[in-house]
């Protein structure tokens, strides 16, 4: 029989999902119980361990957020990892934290996703470093406000610039790599709860996330010839440095959590663990999805009472 592998060194406690189900669960597949009642002694069987081991990871807009929380799952699970971001020092210094912390190795590079020769030299400077490009994760993205009514043509121009030029140039040049070197390798886009339902004040965005799905399931069609599989995922309202400044506002908070069945806004690590799933072989048959974690919002079809004294941030009470 194969060895076993502990869990605590497979799986950092820092990618621990807020919610109770994840690796950490005794449901998961390949869990095997040594003794009773002591999750220490709870061990995994190396086929069963998501492992990355091996493969470079791309990641855009990843010097903070969600981008930084999946680098970061990445190189948990043994991916090397190339973070790219337009914010330099910022980007450089998360690559910093994660190399410390998981001992993998990580570069930094400036690059704006919306320009064609910063997208082609992000690439180099990957195979320079690694060889190779086994997972690109397209996370990049901006939120400008503004209606049919009201949004200008520049902030349009500028988000879609960002969020779906910026998609489509990275992920072709990603794309061509792939194919040309025989890479079986995976491309999520992200993409957002936004994409199938919306709010009228956020027209640019939601008409860019829209796109990236569609785009997804393109990218998906044309790839799956060369077993490079292509999926987005969804995130409904997530706690990042942009979020902190919206869920300080009572009203705003209120709204969304009266728009989450599970009552809370979730947490970055929450969209790093489905990344990670999308990367894994576990993920092998599955291309052209996008999968939502977003607390069961695009399941409400009205809303939820909420808590007066619910501040709706994990770990906040
Ligand atoms: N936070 C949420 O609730 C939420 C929900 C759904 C989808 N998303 C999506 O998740 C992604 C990350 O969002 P976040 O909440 O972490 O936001 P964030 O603003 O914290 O992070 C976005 C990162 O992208 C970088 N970036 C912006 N323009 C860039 C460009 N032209 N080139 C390279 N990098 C650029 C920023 O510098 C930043 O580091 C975005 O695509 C966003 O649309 C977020």
């Amino acid at each position: 029989m194969a060895a076993k592998v502990d869990i605590g060194a497979a799986i950092p406690p820092a990618t621990t999902p807020v919610s109770p189900a994840g690796p950490n669960d005794a449901s998961f597949p390949g869990w095997v119980e040594e003794g009773p009642g002591d999750p220490s002694l709870l061990q995994l069987e190396p086929e069963h361990v998501i492992s990355l081991a091996g493969k470079t990871a791309i990641v855009s807009g990843a010097a903070r957020g969600i981008g930084a929380a999946c680098a970061q799952a990445f190189a948990e699970h043994g991916a090397a990892v190339v973070l790219a971001d337009i914010l330099e020092e910022q980007c450089a210094e998360t690559a910093r934290r994660i190399a410390e912390a998981t001992g993998v190795d990580t570069m930094a590079v400036r690059a704006d996703v919306s320009d064609e020769e910063d997208c082609a030299a992000l690439l180099d400077a990957c195979t320079d470093r690694f060889g190779r490009c086994d997972i690109l994760l397209n996370n990049a993205g901006i939120i400008v406000q503004g209606s049919i009514l009201d949004a200008t043509v520049e902030d349009f121009d500028r988000v879609l610039a960002v969020n779906l030029r910026g998609t489509f140039l990275l992920g072709r040049a990603v794309a061509r790599h792939m194919v040309e070197s025989g890479t079986r390798g995976t491309i999520i886009n992200m993409s957002s709860t936004n994409a199938v339902v919306t709010i009228p004040d956020q027209l640019p965005y939601a008409a860019s996330k829209g796109g990236v799905a569609q785009m997804t399931r393109a990218m998906a069609m044309a790839l799956a010839p060369h077993d490079i599989r292509v999926n987005a995922i969804g995130p409904g309202t997530i706690l990042t440095d942009m979020l902190k400044v919206v869920i300080a506002n009572d009203e705003a908070r209120r709204t969304i959590l009266s728009r989450t069945p599970m009552g809370r806004i979730g947490d970055p690590s929450e969209v790093a663990s489905v990344a990670v799933f999308l990367a894994s072989r576990y993920a092998s048959y599955l291309t052209g999805e996008t999968i939502y974690p977003d607390g069961g919002r695009l399941s409400l079809n009205y809303t939820v009472p909420v808590r007066e004294d619910d501040a709706g941030v994990p770990g906040s009470q």
